[in-house]
C-alpha cells in the first residue's frame, strides 16, 4: 500500500474516496463542509434526510458526480467532546474496512482534524496502522478460490497545514512499518499448529535475516539447549516429537556496542496442557500460545522496516506442550539453566518453564532492559479481560515506560503488583520452588515465578493472554502488542 500526506484543499484533492467525519448533533465542519460546498450541498442533503446522524459507528457512502473525489464516506464520530485518539482509531478502522469492500483504489482521510487533542505524528501513524489492518487477510487454508484482494492500493492522510507535513510523513512511515510487523505477527499466530511448528518459526527467523541486512538469526537446537543446561525449557518439550528451538534474532540499528533491548517471546506453538491436559472447549485457541514469540518477530520486522536506531535482540523459546509416555509428570523436579530447581506441580504452567531459561540466556547479551511477552495465564484474562495487557516489573520506571507507550500507541497495558506475599504461594517441599499454585492472583504469581530469574536485570513481563487474539465469529490474532512494543522501542532509540 502506498501512503502519502495529502496537502491539497479538500475540493481539489483527487481521490476515489474522501473520508470525512460528522459529530452527533453538529453541522458539517472542516473538510466535510468544504466538500459539501464543492458538491453544492449534496452531503448536507443526505444529512437532512436523516440518513446519517453522526452516531459513533455510522457509515454512509455517498456517490458524487463530477467532483475531484468520486465518493465521500461520512463517518459518524459520536459526541464531539469525547472524540479522542481511541475513538479516532475505531472510526478509521470502520471506514477503511468499508472502503476495502468497494472498488475504490485510493482514499484520503480527513478524520484527524476532528480529534479533540490532535498530534499529527501519532494521528498519521495510527492511520497507517489502520490502513494496514483493513487490508489484512487471515492466511486461510481453503480448497475453494481465495476471496479477491481489496482494490484499495493507496491511502492519503490529509493535513490542513503544510507545516504538519514532515510529522505526518514520519507517522505514516513508522505506522506502515508497524503495520507490516503486526501483519507478520498475525500471520504466524493465525497459522495452525500443524503448520506453525517450532521448526517453521526457525525458518521464518532465517527468512527475516535473508530479507534484512540489519537482522542476524541464530537457531539453537535441542543438543545446544542440553549443553546450556536448560532443563526447565527441555522438560516442556519431552512429550512431543517436534524438536524444540531457541531462536535468536539480532537487529542492529543502534551504534556498535550499545546495550540492546532484549525481547523474549513465549513460543508454545501448541499448548495441550501436557499431562495436566486442558479441557476440549477452546483448546484449538492454544495454537495462539506462541503469540508472544510472534510479537517478537513482528517487532524485529517493524524495527528493520523503519530502520529503528536501536539494538534489539529477540529471543524465542519455541516448543510444543504435549502429553505422551515421555512427557513431564506433575511432581517431577527439573533444574533450570540458572541452577534453581523447580517442582512441576502443573504441566500446563509451561510458559514460565520455557521463559525462565530464555530469560537466563538473555543475560549474555548484557541487555539494557528485558521485556518478555507471553500468553501466560488464564487468570490475566479474568483480571483484565480482552482489553488491556498486564505488565509486571522489577523496575517501576520500566513499567511506566511500557504503560505510557501503550497509551500513545492505543495498545494499552496495566501495571499489576508483585511481592513477597505472592512469592510465598510458590513454595515447594521438594524443590527451590513450584511452577504453579492456587488460582488466587494467578497472573501475579506467574510473574513472580519469572522474577526469580531476573535478579539484576531491568525486566518487565507482559501477559497478553487476553489481548493477543479474539474469539468468536472473528477469531484470530490481533497483532498486539506490536504497536506497544514499537512505541517503547522508539522511545528508547
Ligand atoms: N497458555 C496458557 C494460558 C492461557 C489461557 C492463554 C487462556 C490464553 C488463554 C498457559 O500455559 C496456562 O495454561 N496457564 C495456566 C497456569 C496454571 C496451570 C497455573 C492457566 O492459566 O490456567
Ligand atoms: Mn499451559
Ligand atoms: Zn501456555
Amino acid at each position: 500500500m502506498r501512503l502519502f500526506v495529502a496537502t491539497a484543499a479538500p475540493r481539489t484533492q483527487k481521490t476515489d474516496c474522501a473520508i470525512v467525519g460528522l459529530h452527533e448533533g453538529t453541522a458539517l465542519a472542516g473538510a466535510a463542509a468544504a466538500l459539501d460546498d464543492a458538491l453544492r450541498g449534496q452531503l448536507s442533503r443526505v444529512i437532512k434526510r436523516g440518513d446519517v446522524r453522526g452516531k459513533s459507528g455510522e457509515l454512509r457512502l455517498v456517490d458524487t458526480d463530477g467532483a475531484a473525489c468520486q465518493r465521500v464516506l461520512i463517518v459518524g464520530l459520536g459526541k464531539k467532546t469525547t472524540f479522542g485518539r481511541k475513538q479516532y482509531r475505531k472510526a478509521l478502522a470502520a471506514a477503511l474496512g468499508a472502503i476495502a469492500k468497494t472498488g475504490a483504489r485510493d482514499a484520503v482521510s480527513y478524520l484527524a482534524e476532528s480529534i479533540t487533542s490532535p498530534d499529527t505524528y501519532y494521528d498519521a501513524r495510527l492511520a497507517a496502522e489502520a490502513a494496514g489492518a483493513a487490508l489484512y487477510r487471515v492466511p486461510a487454508i481453503r480448497s475453494a478460490r481465495k476471496p479477491a484482494d481489496p482494490a484499495l492500493k493507496s491511502f492519503g492522510f490529509a493535513v490542513a497545514d503544510r507545516a504538519q507535513k514532515s510529522a505526518a510523513q514520519r507517522g505514516l512511515d513508522q505506522g506502515q512499518a508497524i503495520a507490516v510487523g503486526s501483519a507478520l505477527t498475525r500471520d504466524l499466530a493465525n497459522l495452525p499448529a500443524n503448520v506453525c511448528t517450532p521448526s517453521y518459526l526457525a525458518q521464518q527467523a532465517r527468512e527475516l535475516a535473508r530479507t534484512y541486512k540489519s537482522v542476524r538469526t541464530q537457531v539453537l537446537e535441542e543438543r545446544d539447549l542440553k549443553r546450556l543446561k536448560m532443563g526447565s525449557f527441555l522438560s516442556v518439550t519431552n512429550g512431543t516429537d517436534e524438536p524444540a528451538k531457541l531462536i535468536v534474532m539480532r537487529y542492529d540499528g543502534g551504534r556498535a556496542g550499545q546495550a540492546p533491548v532484549a525481547l523474549v517471546g513465549k513460543g508454545v506453538t501448541f499448548d495441550s496442557g501436557g499431562i495436566s491436559l486442558k479441557q476440549p472447549p477452546g483448546m484449538d485457541e492454544m495454537k495462539f500460545d506462541m503469540t508472544g514469540a510472534a510479537s517478537v518477530f513482528g517487532a524485529i520486522k517493524a524495527a528493520a522496516e523503519m530502520g529503528l536506531k536501536l539494538n534489539v535482540v529477540g529471543i524465542v523459546p519455541a516448543c510444543e506442550n504435549m502429553p505422551s509416555g515421555r512427557a513431564t509428570k506433575p511432581g517431577d523436579i527439573v533444574r533450570s539453566m540458572s541452577g534453581q530447581t523447580i517442582e512441576v506441580i502443573n504441566t500446563d504452567a509451561e510458559g514460565r518453564l520455557i521463559l525462565c531459561d530464555a530469560l537466563t540466556y538473555a543475560r549474555r547479551f548484557k541487555p539494557a532492559a528485558v521485556v518478555d511477552i507471553a500468553t501466560l495465564t488464564g487468570a490475566c484474562v479474568i483480571a483484565l479481560g480482552a482489553h488491556l495487557s498486564a505488565v509486571m516489573s522489577n523496575d517501576d520506571e520500566l513499567a511506566g515506560e511500557l504503560t505510557a507507550a501503550g497509551i500513545r500507541a492505543e495498545d494499552r497495558c496495566w501495571h499489576m503488583p508483585m511481592g513477597e506475599e505472592y512469592h510465598e504461594q510458590l513454595k515447594s517441599n521438594f524443590a527451590d520452588f513450584a511452577n504453579a499454585c492456587g488460582r488466587d492472583g494467578g497472573a501475579v504469581t506467574a510473574a513472580c515465578f519469572l522474577a526469580k530469574f531476573t535478579d539484576g536485570l531491568q525486566w518487565a513481563h507482559l501477559d497478553i493472554a487476553g489481548t493477543a487474539y479474539v474469539t468468536g465469529a472473528h477469531k484470530g490474532s490481533t497483532g498486539r502488542p506490536v504497536p506497544l512494543l514499537m512505541d517503547f522501542l522508539l522511545g528508547r532509540a
